[in-house]
């Protein structure tokens, strides 16, 4: 039997916002929710949705891990060939979406990407275990391949070739920095009037606030 999935819906109660309990800069405030979201031990709290803009301007989706928070910038890793990463060689413009569930929250981040430099790459590379570091040598990322045995087989020998020696970052394989001009900060409500807190960077580099309709 189907489920209908109209039927599908929840209340949601955890919580509200008011304009003096956030933080004046969007980055704190971001950051105690990250925190809230890990101490709540929700499902991959650093899980983030990246919207990027394809060569003929359609939207593009996928889901990373953030890895970084520095200076304002958030910060992950993928592969600098994949289709993502060609996409931001095309145009610079991304959007984060982080969904909390268990807390009924979710942030929207809109900017602009940037490449790390190769020191800030190699530094988290370096921290990665030893098979994402030979993974990440091998993989023809967002490529088609002829099957599984094919990406196994590469894995298989990179191995052979790196054994006792320190794996290094492919170049093409590095971090993003992603510096906002719009962060959204949305809790549920009941009867889905919704908390939405609107942070937008003003050319004097201060953030207005603004609440918005649910
Ligand atoms: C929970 C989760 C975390 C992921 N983390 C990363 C990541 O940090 N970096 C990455 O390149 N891909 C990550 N992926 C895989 C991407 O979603 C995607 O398949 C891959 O980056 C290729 O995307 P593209 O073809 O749009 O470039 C993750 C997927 C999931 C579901």
């Amino acid at each position: 039997m189907k489920t209908d999935i109209r039927n599908i819906r929840r209340e949601y109660s955890r919580g509200g916002l008011t304009r003096k309990n956030m933080s004046e800069n969007p980055f704190i405030q971001f950051q105690q929710w990250l925190e809230e979201a890990i101490n709540a031990e929700v499902n991959e709290p650093t899980a983030v949705i990246v919207g990027t803009v394809s060569e003929d301007g359609r939207p593009s989706t996928r889901c990373v891990l953030l890895k970084e928070l520095r200076d304002g910038e958030f910060i992950f890793y993928t592969n600098y060939e994949s289709r993502k990463g060609k996409q931001l060689a095309n145009s610079p413009y991304i959007s984060l979406t982080f969904l909390w569930h268990e807390l009924e929250r979710q942030v929207h981040v809109e900017g602009i990407a940037t490449k790390v430099s190769p020191e800030v790459s190699d530094e988290y590379f370096k921290t990665r275990p030893y098979k994402s570091r030979i993974g990440a040598r091998i993989s023809p990322q967002s490529q088609p391949i002829s099957g599984r045995m094919e990406i196994m087989q590469a894995f298989l020998r990179e191995s052979i070739r790196f054994a006792g020696h320190e794996v290094k970052r492919p170049e093409n394989w590095g971090g993003y920095a992603v510096t906002p001009n719009r962060i959204e900060f949305w809790q549920g409500r009941e009867s889905r009037l919704h908390d939405r807190f609107l942070y937008t960077l003003q050319s004097d580099q201060s953030w207005k606030i603004e609440r918005l309709a649910p």
